[in-house]
C-alpha cells in the first residue's frame, strides 16, 4: 500500500447539499430483482484508417425493459436508451455523420471535447432536424479522457437528456495507454453513468409531470440505464469511469466497508497525482475515473456502491488472479500555462434559484455574445455563486470548448482531486472559484450551470473565442426559429408549446 493520504471527506459545503433542497427527492433502493449492469457497447466506426475515423451517430427512439411489466419509451444514441460508447483516438481526424431519427429536432453536444464552436461543438446553434443528417469533422487533439455526448437543444436540453440522450465518449492516447490502469473495456474498465428517474403509470417517464425549475429528480437510481444493477467482478482491480449524467442530483459515493479507492482522472483526463478517497461527491456533468482494489475480498462477497445511504451498484466478487500493480504517485504532466500578461479577469456570477436563476444578472440569449477571449491567450475567470450560504445550492459551472485548471476556491487551494484538467466545477454558495482558461479553437461557445433545468431556465451565457487576424461572424440561432420548429414537429401552436425552461426566460 502506498503512503498517500486517504481523504474521507466530500469537501463541498454540507449546508448546500441537495438533500436540503425544498424539493429534494431522496433515492430509494429499487424493489425489483437485481439485474446485470448494462455495459454500453463500443460504437463501431464505419471505417478507420491510420489517420482517420468515421462514425455515424443516430439519435433514435426506442423502448427498454427497465422494470417488470410495460417497457419504457426512451431515446438514445445508436441504442434505445443512452447510447453506445464512442471512442476517439487522439491525433486522428474524426468524421461523424449526425442523424436525427427522433420526431423532433435535437443537437449533438460533445461535452469536454476541444472542437470549434458553435456548430461542431453542438450546442443550441446546431440543430439537426428530424429525418435529417449533417456531417462534422475535427481533429482529436487532447489527452485520454472520459467525456460525454448529450443533446443540447436549448431550452429543451433537460427533457432530451431525461428521455435518454446521453452517452459516454472515451478519448485514448499513447500516454494513458502506458499507465498501469485496467483498460479491458467491459471487463475491468467500465463506464458508470449515474442518473435518477421517476417512473409513472405503465413504467413511463413523464418529464413535465416531474418538472422542477431547480432540477428534475426521481427516486429510482438508474445506472447505465439499469435499475438495481449488479456487476460480476472477475479482476482484482476495476476501473470505473463515473459520469454524473443526472439533471440535478449530486452523487455522494462510497463503498461498503468504506473501501478505499483511487481517483486517477477527472473531467479532462489523467490527474498528475492520483488521489485516494473513501468518499467522493460528483456534481452534475463531472466525471471521475477511479480504480477500486478488491484484494481483500473473496469469491462470494459483495461490495456495494452507495449514494448517501442508498445502494446503487452491487459488485459481486468472483475468482480473480492476484494483481499487485501499484498506482505510481506521479501519473502524467499536464499543462499549466502562464496567464497572458495584461489580460483582465473575466467575471461570471451565478445567482438565484428556481425561476430566478441568472448569469451576470441576465437570462440566456442565443443572439447575444456575453464575453470574448483571444484564441491562445491564457486568462483567469472568476466564477461566483451568490446563493446564501445557509440555504443556497452548489451550481456546477461548465464551459464549452476548453479544459481549464482550477486555481483556487475563495483564495484557498482547490479540492485535492481538482489539480487536473476540468470542464465542470461545483461552486459552493458564497464562493468564488478562480479558473485558468485557454482555447485552441475559434467559435461561439456556451458557459452555464450544469443543473440542466438551470441552463434551460437561463443560467447560461455565451462567449466568443476570436482571432484578431481572422475576424469572423457567426449566424446564431434564435429562439423563434427553434420554437416554431418544435411547435411544428409537436403539432401544436407556438403559444401552446410547453417547454418549461422557455417559460422561465
Ligand atoms: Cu454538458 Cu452545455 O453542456
Ligand atoms: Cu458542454
Ligand atoms: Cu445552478
Amino acid at each position: 500500500m502506498s503512503n498517500r493520504k486517504v481523504y474521507t471527506d466530500y469537501f463541498f459545503d454540507e449546508p448546500a447539499y441537495n438533500t436540503h433542497d425544498g424539493g429534494f427527492i431522496p433515492l430509494e433502493a429499487p424493489k425489483v430483482p437485481q439485474k446485470a449492469l448494462a455495459i454500453p457497447e463500443p460504437l463501431k466506426p464505419d471505417e478507420e484508417t491510420d489517420t482517420d475515423m468515421y462514425y455515424t451517430v443516430t439519435a433514435q427512439t426506442g423502448e427498454v425493459q427497465l422494470l417488470p411489466g410495460t417497457k419504457t419509451k426512451t431515446w438514445g444514441f445508436n441504442a434505445p436508451l443512452l447510447g453506445k460508447t464512442i471512442i476517439f483516438k487522439n491525433g486522428k481526424t474524426i468524421h461523424i455523420t449526425l442523424k436525427n431519427e427522433l420526431p423532433e429536432l435535437t443537437t449533438f453536444h460533445w461535452h469536454g471535447l476541444n472542437v470549434p464552436g458553435p456548430i461542431t461543438d453542438g450546442g443550441c446553434h446546431a440543430p439537426v432536424y428530424p429525418g435529417k443528417s449533417t456531417q462534422i469533422e475535427f481533429k482529436c487533439h487532447q489527452p485520454a479522457a472520459t467525456l460525454w455526448l448529450h443533446a443540447h437543444p436549448c431550452p429543451s436540453t433537460a427533457e432530451h437528456v431525461w428521455k435518454g440522450l446521453a452517452t459516454g465518449v472515451i478519448v485514448k492516447d499513447d500516454i494513458e495507454s502506458k499507465l498501469p490502469f485496467p483498460r479491458n473495456y467491459g471487463v475491468d474498465d467500465i463506464p458508470l453513468i449515474l442518473q435518477d428517474r421517476h417512473f409513472h403509470e405503465n413504467n413511463q417517464f413523464d418529464y413535465l409531470a416531474d418538472y422542477d425549475p431547480d432540477g428534475v429528480q426521481g427516486p429510482t437510481p438508474m445506472i447505465n440505464g439499469t435499475i438495481n444493477p449488479y456487476f460480476d467482478v472477475t479482476t482484482q482491480r476495476l476501473r470505473l469511469r463515473l459520469l454524473n449524467g443526472a439533471n440535478r442530483r449530486e452523487w455522494r459515493l462510497h463503498f461498503s466497508d468504506d473501501l478505499k479507492f483511487t481517483q486517477v482522472a477527472s473531467d479532462g483526463g489523467v490527474l498528475p497525482e492520483p488521489v485516494d478517497f473513501t468518499h467522493l461527491m460528483l456534481t452534475c456533468a463531472e466525471r471521475a475515473e477511479i480504480i477500486v482494489n478488491f484484494g481483500d475480498y473473496k469469491p462470494g462477497d459483495t461490495v456495494t456502491l452507495y449514494c448517501d445511504d442508498v445502494p446503487i451498484v452491487h459488485f459481486r466478487i468472483h475468482q480473480f488472479t492476484p494483481d499487485n500493480t501499484k498506482i505510481p504517485d506521479h501519473l502524467v504532466d499536464i499543462p499549466n500555462p502562464e496567464v497572458t500578461p495584461g489580460t483582465q479577469v473575466h467575471k461570471v456570477v451565478m445567482s438565484g434559484m428556481d425561476e430566478e436563476v441568472m448569469m451576470n444578472d441576465k437570462k440566456f440569449d442565443m443572439q447575444r455574445i456575453d464575453d470574448r477571449q483571444k484564441v491562445g491567450n491564457v486568462e483567469y475567470w472568476d466564477i461566483s455563486n451568490t446563493n446564501d450560504k445557509s440555504n443556497g445550492m452548489v451550481h456546477p459551472y461548465h464551459m464549452h470548448g476548453t479544459q481549464f485548471r482550477v486555481i483556487s476556491r475563495n483564495g484557498q487551494a482547490p479540492y485535492p482531486n481538482e489539480n487536473g484538467l476540468k470542464d465542470t466545477v461545483g461552486v459552493n454558495p458564497g464562493e468564488t472559484v478562480r479558473l485558468k482558461v485557454w482555447f485552441e479553437h475559434l467559435g461561439v461557445f456556451m458557459n452555464h450551470c450544469h443543473i440542466i433545468e438551470h441552463e434551460d431556465g437561463g443560467m447560461m451565457a455565451q462567449f466568443e473565442v476570436y482571432d484578431p487576424d481572422q475576424p469572423k461572424t457567426y449566424k446564431l440561432m434564435d429562439m423563434d426559429t427553434l420554437m416554431n420548429a418544435f411547435a411544428k414537429e409537436r403539432g401544436v401552436k407556438v403559444a401552446d408549446l410547453h417547454i418549461p425552461g422557455m417559460d422561465n426566460m
